[in-house]
């Protein structure tokens, strides 16, 4: 039965009021619309993330989904409530996974989050667990999606959720160091007295505890923190540049610490991906992606690079010019996931 039948039925007198008041001209048009999104996991960081594409209109097709019901049912109404100060975006919530039919990004927040003084890598099986139930179920109601992983261990899980999935791998994308290169990017233009957006620099490799910032790159306007100080982001350098990785590195233990969670800048840094997707943009994100055959890597791990993403997911990588002490770090990062993966139960 199509929706306007089934609406007739269920308001016969609405239907009345409604043919007197319209001339139907074509069809209604359902849910198929190509900008869909579903956020999977409403905690802090899925409505974060949902928020944020909601705000920017980077898609007005928004659905919701979690095993708690009234939750949902509260945080799905709250959204609808200021449709009104959005661009007519759809806003949909149930704990049926059916409700995220035809989604063209699926983005994953299920799952626990790190505990004061717990790291990214002790969340390890109970995620992947998760992802088991939720990834081939999620594929099949959409089998031309893109999946965003943002749950943590993120590089491991979307390593799994790619398994699981049985979609290619530029379609399966984690969130990554886009937002460790977002804090490091502040940090760095604190400093400085300029806009973090017009400070460039880039971590990658894990989000998480062994990230790789990459010092060789940062810069102004092309002039290379490196020229003026050869040192920069190294043990002796007198300026202590490392301190923004260092800070990089602890701020999630740091927010977590003072409110319990983080959300907004990885709401906004899902926003930001998702963006580029559905804009088709050709934007270099650092997001985590299958590494294998990239800086000498040889194992079947995801990580972070700056990566070409557009509506095809991540259609290439940039071969960054990385100094023998980062690829190092880099390799490191990929020798703990490869190590961590062996030891999930798939
Ligand atoms: N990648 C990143 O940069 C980044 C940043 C922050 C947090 N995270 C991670 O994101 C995840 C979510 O964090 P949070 O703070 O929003 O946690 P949260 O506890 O606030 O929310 C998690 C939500 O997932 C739901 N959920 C759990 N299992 C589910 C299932 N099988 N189906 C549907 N929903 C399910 C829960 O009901 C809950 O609402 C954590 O793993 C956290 O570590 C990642």
């Amino acid at each position: 039965m199509d929706k306007e039948t089934y609406f007739k039925l269920k308001n016969p007198q609405m239907a009345s009021l409604k043919d007197q008041m319209f001339q139907a001209v074509a069809e209604d048009v359902d849910s198929k619309s190509s900008n869909k999104v579903t956020v999977v996991g409403i905690g802090a960081v899925g409505m974060a993330a949902a928020f944020s594409i909601l705000a920017q209109n980077v898609s007005s097709d928004v659905a919701l989904i979690d095993m708690f019901e009234n939750k949902l049912k509260g945080e799905m109404m709250d959204l609808q409530h200021g449709s009104n100060f959005l661009k007519n975006a759809k806003i949909s919530a149930s704990t049926d996974l059916s409700v995220s039919a035809n989604s063209r990004l699926i983005i994953v927040t299920a799952g626990v989050r790190q505990k004061e003084g717990e790291s990214r890598l002790d969340l390890v099986q109970r995620n992947a667990d998760i992802m088991k139930n939720l990834i081939p179920k999620l594929v099949e109601y959409s089998p031309d999606t893109t999946l965003l992983i943002v749950s943590n261990p993120c590089d491991i899980l979307t390593y799994v959720a790619w398994k699981l999935s049985g979609l290619p791998k530029n379609r399966v994308i984690g969130s990554g160091t886009n937002l460790d290169s977002s804090r490091f990017r502040f940090l760095l233009a604190q400093r400085l007295n300029v806009a973090p957006t017009s400070m460039h620099g880039w971590i990658i490799g894990e989000h998480g505890d062994s990230s790789v910032p990459v010092w060789s790159g940062v810069n102004i306007a092309g002039i290379r923190l490196r020229e003026i100080n050869p040192s920069a982001g190294l043990d002796n350098d007198s300026e202590n540049w490392n301190e923004c990785h260092k800070d990089v590195v602890n701020a999630a233990y740091e927010v977590i610490k003072l409110k319990g969670y983080t959300s907004w800048a990885i709401g906004l840094s899902c926003a930001d991906i998702a963006s580029a997707i559905f804009r088709n943009s050709n934007s270099v994100k650092a997001v985590s992606t299958l590494v294998k055959g990239i800086h000498g890597i040889d194992s079947e791990v995801f990580l972070s690079l700056p990566c070409v993403l557009n509506a095809n997911g991540v259609v290439s990588i940039v071969k960054q010019k990385l100094s023998p002490d980062e690829l190092a770090k880099l390799h490191a990062s990929a020798a703990l996931m490869d190590e961590v993966q062996r030891g999930i139960k798939l």
